[in-house]
């Protein structure tokens, strides 16, 4: 195949952030997408619906008013029920992000236990919002690599019981674990996955020495996970969709004694996850990962119109300048084998 021509497609999670990044980042994402789930992880993190529509307007500002963010909630031990439900209702944010406390970045104001979330979620199950989850144990007793699983275990499988039709996007999947749990459950239980989940196993961070570029949370896991999860991808189930989790750090923040978790891959996004599909000998797959399943979850229409890769190798760039601000791509140095035409 030389050329590939899909539905215009949507990214279900983004980290945008704000300020200088935020113009320097967010076209990236609209060049590609129409639209995109946009998490909540600022300083201080929207926990209002004037900071989230005030947060959408600077979205607008930097991307431009075709793009369409559509913005989450930050849940909290103090979340209000109400508030959830008029930000839903008023069209400001589309879902909630369960962030527990501490599991990654700017997570402190996260939930601390999700029982004091109740009440919440028994309304979103009622209105039939999303509940976007980190799904990591932060129990320091808990080995790094394990604690996607052990989420499952104590807290996902409680929620889907307590809330059995509560609608959940389990972000972000690395294991055999969450896609296999996923797989299993109702139809109102989803995943995204990332391009660098499909691409890397947890050598990767330490190859021929210790790569901060290559680290992301959740951290990559054994090649028995990344083969599971790209086994997901590539299944053509409608449970699993794009989510790119592209999340900028400045490249100083990222080469440090204590490096930034996060993968700006938004530049190449498109092109990485061809890749994989192609790998997989599944493109007439991707069209539904990357432009139906997540809408048809979301209960939002499709897009109109299309974009078109072409088969033709890509060179990533070691790193992108734009203003003061440094950033290394996914991929940096390497050659995709598709291109990505507009
Ligand atoms: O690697 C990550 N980076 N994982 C997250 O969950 C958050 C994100 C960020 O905001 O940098
Ligand atoms: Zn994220």
């Amino acid at each position: 195949m030389q050329s590939l021509t899909i539905r215009r497609p949507d990214d279900w999670h983004v980290h945008l952030r704000d300020g200088e990044m935020l113009r320097v980042v967010a076209p990236f994402t609209a060049r590609q997408f129409a639209r995109a789930v946009v998490m909540p992880n600022l300083v201080p993190p929207i926990t209002t619906i004037p900071a989230a529509a005030d947060y959408r307007e600077r979205i607008w500002e930097a991307a431009g008013r075709e793009f369409r963010p559509l913005m989450t909630y930050y849940l909290t031990d103090e979340s209000n029920p109400d508030v959830v439900e008029s930000g839903f209702n008023d069209d400001v944010w589309i879902a909630a992000k369960l962030y527990p406390a501490n599991a990654t970045t700017n997570s402190a104001f996260g939930v601390t236990d999700v029982h004091n979330l109740h009440p919440t979620l028994e309304r979103m199950q009622r209105i039939g919002m999303v509940l976007c989850v980190h799904g990591e144990v932060t129990d320091p007793d808990v080995d790094v690599f394990d604690r996607e699983a052990v989420f499952i275990d104590r807290v996902l499988i409680g929620l889907t019981r307590d809330f059995p039709d509560l609608k959940i996007v389990l972000e972000h999947i690395t294991t055999a674990e969450a896609a296999d749990f996923v797989r299993d459950a109702g139809p109102n239980i989803a995943a995204t996955i990332t391009p660098q989940h499909l691409h890397l196993n947890r050598n990767a961070l330490f190859a021929g020495g210790l790569r901060p570029h290559a680290y992301c949370l959740p951290v990559a896991k054994r090649e028995k996970h990344r083969l599971a999860v790209r086994a997901a991808a590539v299944s053509g189930l409608p449970k699993f969709f794009l989510g790119t989790d592209t999340a900028p750090h400045a490249r100083h923040a990222k080469e440090s004694a204590c490096g930034c978790a996060g993968i700006f891959n938004a530049p190449y996004a498109l092109e990485s996850y061809a890749t994989v599909f192609e790998e997989e000998g599944a493109l007439d797959k991707f069209e539904g990962f990357a432009s139906e399943h997540g809408a048809n979850f979301y209960a939002l229409p499709l897009n109109e119109g299309t974009v078109t890769l072409e088969r033709d190798e890509e060179y990533v760039p070691e790193r992108l300048g734009i203003g003061d601000i440094e950033l290394v791509p996914f991929h940096a140095g390497q050659r995709l084998n598709w291109t990505f035409a507009g």
